[in-house]
Order: C-alpha cells, then sequence, then structure tokens
C-alpha cells in the first residue's frame, strides 16, 4: 500500500514538501494552526508568492492526493510524520525559538499509530533531534523519529525539492532508513545522492551548508570593501577566481548582502548553540561574517550621502525591489527594506516599488511609501536605488526613464544592471566594490 504522509507546518517548506510529495503518487495531508492558511491552501491557493507551487498543489488537490487541516487529529492514519515549522530567532537572543517545534512533536507523539515515523525537516540547533526523539519514546515508545533537512531555495522551491541536490537522512536504525528510502525512491532512481548521517550530524548539515553559502557572500563583500579602497573592480575580480572549480563562480555576486528568513538566523543560532556547547571559539568567525553583511547595508547609505548630501531631508529616493531575493514575496529581512527604512528615517521620502512584494513589505514597514509602477516610482526622484534583483529591472530602458527623475543617479546595489547601458544613456552609475567611471 502507498505511504501516507502528514506535513505540519504548511509555511514555505512545508506546503511546498506536502504538494510535492503528494505529486510522487503519495497521500498527503497538511496540518497548521493558523486556520487562514489553511482555508487559502485548501482551495488551491498559496499563500505566499513561489513560481510554479500554485499549479502543482491546485493539481494535487483536484487529484485527491492532497488536503489540509487545522484539525491534528487528521494525521493519525499517516505513516510519516514531516515537521516543517518555523525556528525564527528568539526575540531576546541570538538563539533560534524552538516553541512550534516542540509543540508539533507534543502533537504528533500521541497521535502517531505503531511502526510509523517522525521525521524533522525544520532546521534546529543541534541536539535538536536527539532531545525530542527521548521526548517521544517516553509518550509513544512504538514511534520513531529522523532528521531529514531540507535545502530549498525559496524561488525555486519545487524545482529543488522535486529534484534535490543531495538527500541526507539523519537517523538511529536501518528500518528508520528504509522507510524513508521508500518514500524518496523516485530521487534515489534518478540517482540523488542519499547521505546517512546520525542526527546530530544531519542536523549540521544544514547550518554548515547555510553558513558556509553566508561565508561566500560576505567574502565577496569584503573584498568588494577592498575593491573600493584600491579602486578595483569586485565583479571582475568575482568572476576571475569563479573560473577555479575549487571556488566556483555561484554565490560571489556583491552587493548589499543576504537577507530572508533562512541565513541570517540561521548563521546566528549556530553561533548562540556553540556557544551552549562550549565552541564558541569555532564559530567566532560568523560574527564577522554577520558584520560585513550588515556593514553591506550601511555602505549603501554611504553612498546615497556621497551622492546628493549629507542631508537627505527633502530628498526623495525611489528604490527598485522589496523582497529580500528576486522570484520571492519574501520580506523577512530583507537588505532593500532596510536600507529604504533607514533612509527614511534620515528625513527621505523613499517610494519602493516591487512586482510582488508590496503587500508583504507595507505590513512591516507601514511608514515607506509604496506603488506598484516603476515609471511612478521613479517620478521626481533624486536618487534611485536598485536594491532587488529583479529580471524587470535589468529590462528597464535607462534612456527611457531618464526624463521621469529629477536627477539622473543610480546605485545597483546589487551589481546586475548593464553599466555601460546606464552611462551611454546619461546616468550617473554607482556600485558596491567598483570604481566610479562618471
Ligand atoms: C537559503 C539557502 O540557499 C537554501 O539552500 C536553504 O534551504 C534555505 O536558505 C533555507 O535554509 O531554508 P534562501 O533563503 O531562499 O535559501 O535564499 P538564497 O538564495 O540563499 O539567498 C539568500 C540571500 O543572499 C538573498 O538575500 C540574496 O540576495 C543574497 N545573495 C545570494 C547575495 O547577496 N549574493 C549572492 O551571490 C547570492
Amino acid at each position: 500500500m502507498t505511504l501516507r504522509v502528514s506535513v505540519i507546518g504548511t509555511g514555505y517548506l512545508g506546503a511546498t514538501h506536502a504538494a510535492c510529495i503528494a505529486s510522487l503518487g503519495f497521500q498527503v495531508i497538511g496540518v497548521d494552526v493558523d486556520p487562514a492558511k489553511i482555508e487559502l491552501l485548501a482551495k488551491g491557493k498559496v499563500p505566499f508568492y513561489e513560481p510554479d507551487l500554485e499549479d502543482l498543489l491546485a493539481s494535487e488537490i483536484s487529484a485527491g492526493r492532497l488536503s489540509f487541516s487545522t484539525d491534528f487529529s487528521a494525521i493519525k492514519d499517516a505513516d510519516i510524520h514531516f515537521i516543517c515549522v518555523g525556528t525564527p530567532q528568539q526575540a531576546n537572543s541570538l538563539a533560534a525559538d524552538m516553541r512550534f517545534v516542540n509543540a508539533a512533536l507534543d502533537a504528533i507523539a500521541p497521535l502517531a499509530k505503531p511502526g510509523t515515523l517522525i521525521v524533522g525537516k525544520s532546521t534546529v540547533p543541534v541536539g535538536t533531534a536527539a532531545r525530542l526523539r527521548e521526548r517521544l519514546l517516553k509518550v509513544n515508545p512504538a514511534v520513531d523519529l529522523a532528521w531529514n533537512p531540507e535545502f530549498l531555495r525559496e524561488g525555486f522551491a519545487v524545482e529543488d525539492t522535486l529534484r534535490p541536490n543531495r538527500l541526507v537522512v539523519g537517523v538511529t536504525n536501518d528500518a528508520a532508513e528504509s522507510k524513508l528510502k521508500e518514500l524518496y525512491k523516485s530521487n534515489l532512481d534518478a540517482g540523488t545522492p542519499w547521505i546517512r548521517a546520525d542526527l546530530p550530524t544531519a542536523e549540521l548539515v544544514k547550518v554548515a551548508a547555510n553558513s558556509f553559502l553566508a561565508t561566500k557572500i560576505s567574502f565577496i563583500n569584503a573584498m568588494a570593501e577592498i575593491c573600493e579602497a584600491a579602486g578595483g573592480d569586485v565583479t571582475v575580480l568575482a568572476k576571475a577566481i569563479g573560473y577555479d572549480p575549487r571556488i566556483g563562480n555561484r554565490f560571489l555576486q556583491a552587493g548589499i548582502g543576504f537577507g530572508g528568513g533562512c541565513l541570517p538566523k540561521d548563521i546566528r543560532a549556530f553561533m548562540a548553540r556553540a556557544g551552549e556547547l562550549g565552541a564558541e571559539q569555532a564559530l567566532e568567525f560568523l560574527r564577522e561574517i554577520d558584520s560585513i553583511n550588515l556593514r553591506a547595508r550601511a555602505r549603501v547609505i554611504e553612498l546615497v550621502r556621497k551622492d546628493l548630501s549629507e542631508d537627505l531631508r527633502g530628498k526623495k529616493i525611489a528604490v527598485l525591489g522589496a523582497a529580500f531575493k528576486p522570484d520571492s514575496d519574501d520580506v523577512r529581512d530583507s537588505p532593500a527594506l532596510d536600507i529604504s527604512a533607514q533612509i527614511q528615517a534620515a528625513g527621505a521620502t523613499v517610494v519602493v516599488h516591487d512586482p510582488k512584494a508590496i503587500a508583504n513589505a507595507e505590513k512591516r514597514f507601514p511608514a515607506l511609501s509604496f506603488n506598484q509602477s516603476i515609471d511612478a516610482t521613479l517620478d521626481g526622484a533624486d536618487l534611485v536605488l536598485h536594491l532587488t534583483e529583479w529580471k524587470i529591472y535589468r529590462e528597464i530602458d535607462p534612456s527611457k526613464v531618464k526624463g521621469l527623475v529629477k536627477n539622473p543617479t543610480i546605485i545597483d546595489g546589487r551589481n546586475a544592471l548593464d553599466r555601460d547601458k546606464w552611462i551611454a544613456a546619461g546616468w550617473k552609475f554607482r556600485a558596491l566594490g567598483r570604481a566610479d567611471l562618471n
């Protein structure tokens, strides 16, 4: 009989996982405590922007393989239960808030059938899985717990879930591994690397991967600072070092740095956990990674002041981009919005455009102005900031929009625009890590 699967927590991770697992032919029930979210999902609507997800979700619901509920008892027939709830940063510390993970385990434990498997997917401090397993065995010794970290990127969530570049499973016995192999059979058949690990290693793979990615970005942003000081060009430098396959050219895009719901909080939680383990020194460098990242935001504001004036009062700044990255409407810890808010606090009038993220941005930053039209956003601007590299911004014709602004100066905070084209159209062009050409 085909496996029945429950997914607890239907945010980015859970909703995507539920739809993708259903598309493999399994019967899936998604459960969340948020009735509004569940109501939307049950209608085949995704409460956030993620390319391809809505189509997949809707087709799996109509195929009868996927359903949603706020009632936890709906999970009782499942053979595998995935925990996909969030682990945000705690308000008063660097550590992760584990309340949702703990609550999910406590909700599943008494309901799970004997012989079933609970699988954690949330990003958690190392040691969590072992702790939860112990807690589970006290309540329901006939159920096991494994950890299976997720590496999906927002904007590519469906692709990354259906065709992951590796599958990592933290297990304590062969039976748990076999059950997960049954679920992921199509990936295994397609040759996806399968890594069996113990529980702590599986948890660590996830935070180590995100720490490495954050380090790569901060490394290139540190090089951008040096390029600025020495008159070099970080985009050329990145391209040149990237040809060395040991370095690789991905994730070396210098600019205003990383944001989102994962990298910033994951490196902080990792440092906090290392401290608890007495291994604080090993991750000291992540503090520097975090500082370089936040400094990139401050450096853009310095550029704004340099190109306008120390006094930003009465200036209109047009911001292109609010999401923490393109192809997403996620504004959690968005560098673009952080910069916009700081400039606004310094007295400027800031108008922000984004093709997808305005609704979310408005909720978090009600004091900023937003506009759905690029032209209206640029209208009368003293300066334009390009802060999220959506494709539509690369397609702007700089000569066409020059007449809209008061002063044709653009700062490319993502090093993604065609500098020559903007300069040829008569714009003053500024970027992080590149010497000024005009
Ligand atoms: C990240 C990881 O890439 C995923 O593998 C992981 O599964 C996910 O976190 C998670 O933990 O759930 P995501 O948050 O979607 O995925 O975003 P990334 O694509 O990693 O981008 C993070 C930030 O870095 C963005 O703000 C992006 O603009 C910035 N970035 C990325 C750069 O500034 N430069 C680059 O070269 C690349």
